[in-house]
């Protein structure tokens, strides 16, 4: 019997590698994912090595992450419940997908994670696994186990001779979870959400008012609705996402205080750093502004809060989410172009636009002489069909009070 776990070299991933083994009695493993998280991911190797681990898998996944999840996404702008940038919520389904994969490979009928029964985690990993091998079996200890404490997981990890760092012994702070499109910090210190964040919460921005007093102009070019370079040079999606994390941080940019609605039922209190994220997505909408049709970016726009629902949710595998990705991408043929960008103090602003798909026409907006490209006689009419139906509700409406 084998299992693949989802491992970050951390204490609880590495307590419950060892939970799989005595509780289980299964051979377990490990998949540690390089998703732009910042860590190294050697130690990982190392612990997991320490603890007798056979088969360790450790992959780079930066660029499949935001060329195949993360890119897909901000052609939609989506955004959840208005703020949230998703960066915890796209990064479940890749996780879950190479977890398959490997159980195939290596002959494993379980996958374990270490996401609580109290989050969405925990419903992304599982509806991802099920909707990729309808016959894998899932372990999820948080669920499981009676190690309900802080002090019982520290006593079973002295138990079975696992290296616990020193600043593990006390109480943890808050919780983590950090990638290439975002660091989100959960729990303890934040979970009163009238109590303001302690500024050592942040981790990859600079406090807005601590930012250069000295704005930054930069220039991000689309192609088809991705961003394809930064300043004229091209890069991989994953080199941009890094390029626009590090002047996003550095501008104080992207930073979010947030009570949201879990998929469990309960609301949640977060911070967010999504540096990157949040330049791409005010560049993203520049370009769209001249290249998208009215009709289509309307459209989109009112499909948005379903397909990040979904995100959310955890139901990127799923045909609902398909279909309107399908949707969302045909929207972009004509999002090619580039955008100027301010950033500045926290804010990323939109200051220029240009395209060869522009759709902004110059000619019909002018204030000046139009040389007859609109005849503004034209509105009168339709201003008066339009009318019809209000003028008519006007009337009665006096008629009745009468
Ligand atoms: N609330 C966010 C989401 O559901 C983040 C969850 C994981 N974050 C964490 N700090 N453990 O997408
Ligand atoms: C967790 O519960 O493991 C983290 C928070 C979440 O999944 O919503």
């Amino acid at each position: 019997k084998k299992v693949v776990l989802a491992y970050s070299g951390g204490l609880d991933t590495s307590i419950i590698l060892k939970w799989l083994e005595t509780e289980y009695g299964c051979e377990v493993v490990t998949f540690t994912a390089d998703l732009g998280q910042g860590e190294e991911l050697e130690p990982a190797r190392a612990k997991a090595e320490l603890m007798g681990v056979k088969d360790i898998y450790i992959e780079d996944v930066r660029e499949e992450f935001v060329r195949d999840f993360v890119f897909p996404m901000f052609r939609a702008n989506a955004v959840y419940e208005g703020l949230y940038l998703l960066g915890t919520s796209i990064a479940r389904p890749l996780i879950s997908k190479r977890l398959i994969e490997i159980a195939e490979e290596v002959g494993a009928d379980a996958i374990a994670h270490g996401a609580t029964g109290k989050g969405n985690d925990q419903v992304r990993f599982e509806l991802a696994a099920y909707a990729l091998n309808p016959d894998i079996k899932v372990i999820a200890p948080w669920r499981e186990w009676d190690l309900t404490s802080r002090t019982k997981l520290l006593d079973f990890a002295e138990q079975h001779q696992i290296p616990i760092a020193k600043d593990k012994r006390g109480e943890a702070p808050f919780s983590v979870d950090a990638n290439l499109l975002h660091t989100s910090s959960e729990g303890k210190v934040l979970e009163d959400p009238a109590v303001s964040a302690p500024d050592y919460v942040y981790q990859r921005t600079v406090a807005p008012e601590d930012a250069p007093n000295e704005p930054e102009f930069i220039e991000v070019g689309f192609e088809r609705g991705d961003a394809a370079s930064i300043n004229g040079k091209a890069m991989s999606p994953a080199t941009i996402l890094t390029k626009l994390n590090e002047l996003g941080g550095k501008h104080g940019i992207g930073r979010l205080d947030f009570v949201e609605n879990r998929f469990v039922g309960m609301k949640s209190r977060g911070i967010y750093e999504t540096p990157g994220g949040s330049v791409l997505l005010e560049a993203h909408r520049g370009i769209e502004q001249i290249t998208l049709d009215s009709g289509a970016g309307h459209l989109k726009d009112s499909l948005m809060p379903r397909y990040a629902e979904l995100i959310y949710n955890g139901f990127w595998f799923s045909p609902e989410r398909e279909m309107l990705q399908a949707a969302i991408d045909k929207s972009q043929e004509h999002v090619t172009g580039t955008v100027r960008l301010k950033l500045y103090k926290g804010a990323a602003t939109c200051v220029g636009r240009w395209s060869d798909h522009s759709l902004y026409s110059e000619a019909h907006v002018t204030f000046e002489d139009d040389a007859g490209a609109y005849d503004q006689k034209d509105a009168a009419g339709f201003i008066q069909l339009n009318a019809l139906r209000l003028k008519l509700l006007a009337a009665r409406a006096r008629r009745l009070k009468k």
